[in-house]
């Protein structure tokens, strides 16, 4: 058994996520730290999915057999439990995509489009972060292209913290959406986006946070945050790829057009038009992401057992400890705040003349995975003068013993390298 200071009983989980057990390279046991990429799955999401598909599998919404039935409160029972996850205000706000990306392109696609009060055009403003990746920049660059709007955005400090000392600036009558990141995947930094959000109301612009990375981490509460968007792609906390969420307040729902066009998503469809359902399955066009769905049930199931404020405890622990333990490694430098307040276990860093690509290999020849390259945060890493970093990315199941591997993986890198 494995209990950390934070009460986690890490040796117990760890059981439940069959592949933390496998070998790599022949006898080398798996240290998997890529968690910011995508997260392991315990068995209780993945006999979900096959309880589902054995037992229960049909379409929903559309079917009266009992088969239907059973599928459609599973896939609904999954909104609801979602909803309860994020402290949502109304079920109906919960809005399932196929990612975080899907669900920011949803509202940037439909802020440009005719019809509502929210409209996008020509001389507004759209305000984003120098630390976004690119899910959170490029839908904006499209809709800036479409819409002759301008993006603006917070840049960032040398340690990895969002400038908001221009805050009154960059944030302007003409704001009309601000779309950051909640916690940076590049750095791990946890945004101070109360701030960022009072002030985006002042001028009565939207706010979007992207919350990816998180959700997975941090006990989220979207109607204390008081955005009014949230996006979350749920792989990197323990349900499967292939199904995101979007939180909207319900009256923005209510008045934004739909997204995709297609079946479950309409009222009436004539030859000559169509009029639409009611959020949220007006932005659910075609079959969903049924057994996505059950997994994220389970997933939240699991994470809400456990207890998010349990997880985020043993995270802090974990980013103290890892921080420390690779401080001692000579020519390491962190990309991101050097200490473990604000900011959780997404640890980025560079090795000094060697390049993050080889320190990757050799740590994988040591059963050791992370992440190399510009982490789709391109930008950002370009802010620190370098191409790439390696990030080590811990969750609920790691352990200090697997930093400790790290720092040993890094001193064989230094080895192959010195
Ligand atoms: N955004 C994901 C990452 O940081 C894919 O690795």
């Amino acid at each position: 058994m494995t209990t950390t200071t934070s009460g986690l009983d890490v040796g117990t989980i760890r059981e439940d996520f069959p592949i933390l057990s496998r070998l790599v390279h022949g006898d080398k046991h798996l240290v998997y730290l890529d968690n910011a990429a995508t997260s392991q799955k315990p068995r209780q999401v993945i006999d979900a999915i096959v309880e589902y598909y054995e037992k229960h599998n049909a379409n929903v919404h559309r079917g009266i057999h009992t088969l239907a039935e059973e599928a459609t409160a599973l896939y609904e029972g999954a909104r609801d439990k979602m909803a309860r996850f994020i402290n949502a205000p109304n079920r109906d706000e919960v809005v399932f995509t196929k990612n975080t990306s899907e669900a920011i392109n949803l509202v940037a696609r439909v802020l440009g489009d005719p019809g509502h009060a929210y409209r996008i055009g020509p001389g507004d403003e759209i305000v984003i972060t120098e630390m976004e990746h690119h899910s959170n920049i490029v839908p904006w660059h499209l809709l800036a292209e479409r819409t002759g709007a301008t993006v603006k955005w917070f840049s960032i400090t040398d340690e990895g913290r969002l400038d908001l000392s221009e805050l009154d600036s960059v944030i302007t009558e003409r704001t009309k959406i601000v779309s950051m990141v909640h916690v940076s995947n590049l750095l791990g930094t946890i945004n101070p986006v109360e701030t960022v959000i009072e002030r985006a109301h002042q001028v009565g612009a939207l706010v979007l946070l992207d919350a990816s990375q998180s959700a997975p981490h941090l006990p989220l509460d979207v109607a204390a945050l008081g955005a009014d968007f949230v996006a979350i792609t749920c792989h990197k906390m323990l349900a499967p790829t292939g199904i995101g969420v979007l939180w909207a307040r319900l009256p923005l729902l209510q008045e934004l057009p739909p997204f995709l066009g297609g079946g479950e998503m309409i009222e009436v469809v004539t030859m000559e038009k169509s009029t639409f359902a009611q959020p949220p399955h007006k932005f659910e066009a075609g079959t969903p992401p049924i057994a996505e769905a059950v997994g994220l049930g389970a997933a939240v199931d699991y994470l809400t057992a456990i207890g998010m404020p349990a997880i985020a405890a043993h995270e802090h622990e974990l980013t103290a400890y890892a921080l420390d333990a690779l401080s001692s490694v000579e020519g390491l430098r962190i990309i991101g705040p050097s200490t473990a307040e604000g900011r959780v276990a997404e640890i980025s860093f560079t090795l000094d003349g060697v390049h993050p690509h080889d320190v990757g290999q050799i740590l994988d020849e040591q059963g050791i995975a992370v992440r190399v390259g510009h982490h789709c945060a391109r930008p950002a890493v370009l802010h620190y003068g370098i191409p790439a970093t390696t990030r080590a990315s811990f969750y609920l199941y790691n352990t200090t013993a697997e930093a400790d591997a790290l720092v040993a993986g890094l001193a064989q890198v230094k080895k192959v390298f010195g």
